[in-house]
């Protein structure tokens, strides 16, 4: 797939995975949407991106606020009749026992992870079908399919989060939109409790983690030369090259 001119919509452009995913397909000379809260962190990118003659859009919105989501897909369509790919990339990770969690983190967990790509994949369904071939990619975790202990709220609305991809990949599968759910295992950001550091510290000790930039190079080049499946499991064996038998996230 010729990447050049196609409009991409990315949401969480400004996490750790969503900046190397802008530029991967900046460099691809795209036209870019970007959509987050930090207005400022979207306009560095937009100038970013711009220097690669990548043509961008950015947009300020709470994805967890129907109206404003609602605003952006109106605003959007003012500037554009079709949208080639949807990324969803902005998610939050509440790590906590079951007595810890608010209310408000146990919401807004499934708001962000679930709730906003599904809005987003509803309300921008007619202009990724005006494409001659369209795709939705959604950055799950493994812990959508594997749970673990003290992650009930991320386990339950990346579980969701993957259940509404796999679904949607037959739904739409003779169809020209292709939904892909990318079931990551940890990536070197600062998603999460743990801070950059944290995780770089954890580095040092043998923690392997995946860099944000390989995986944005690996996403981006499946999509370009057409080997998105429904569901693409990327862990950090991978890209140390180790054996499946080897460690995973
Ligand atoms: N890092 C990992 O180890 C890992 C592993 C597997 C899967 N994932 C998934 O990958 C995705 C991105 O992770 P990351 O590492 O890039 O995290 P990150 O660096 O913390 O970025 C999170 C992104 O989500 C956006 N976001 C959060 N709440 C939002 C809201 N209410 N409205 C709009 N945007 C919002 C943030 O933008 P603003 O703050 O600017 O709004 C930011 O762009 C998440 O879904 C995560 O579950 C991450």
């Amino acid at each position: 797939m010729n990447l050049k001119d196609k409009v991409v919509v990315i949401a969480g452009a400004t996490g750790g995975i969503g900046r190397e995913i802008t530029r991967a397909f900046a460099k691809e000379k795209v036209k870019l949407v970007l959509v987050a809260r930090r207005k400022v962190v979207l306009d560095s990118l937009k100038l970013e991106a711009e220097k690669l003659d990548s043509k961008v859009n950015v947009f300020e919105c709470d994805l967890t606020d129907q109206p404003s989501v609602e605003r952006f897909v109106f605003d959007l369509k003012k500037g554009h009749k079709q949208v080639d790919i949807l990324v969803n990339a902005a998610g939050i990770g509440v790590y906590k026992s079951l007595p810890e969690i608010k209310f408000d983190e146990w919401q807004r967990s499934l708001s962000v992870n679930v709730t906003a790509p599904f809005l987003l994949i509803q309300k921008l369904l007619p202009l990724l079908k005006k494409s001659t071939k369209a795709y939705v990619l959604s950055t799950g975790s493994g812990m959508g399919r594997v749970a673990m202990a003290k992650r009930s709220a991320y386990c339950t609305s990346k579980f969701a989060l993957r259940g509404l991809m796999l679904s949607l990949a037959k739904e739409y599968k003779k169809t020209n939109v292709q939904f892909c759910h990318l079931t990551l295992g940890s990536v070197l950001t600062a998603f999460g409790p743990l801070s950059l550091e944290d995780k770089l510290a954890s580095q040092k000790k043998g923690k392997k983690y995946l860099d944000p930039a390989w995986l944005a190079h690996t996403i981006v080049a499946k999509v370009k030369n057409d080997t998105m499946e429904d569901e693409v499991t990327i862990y950090p064996s991978q890209y140390f090259g180790e054996s499946k038998k080897g460690k995973t996230a």
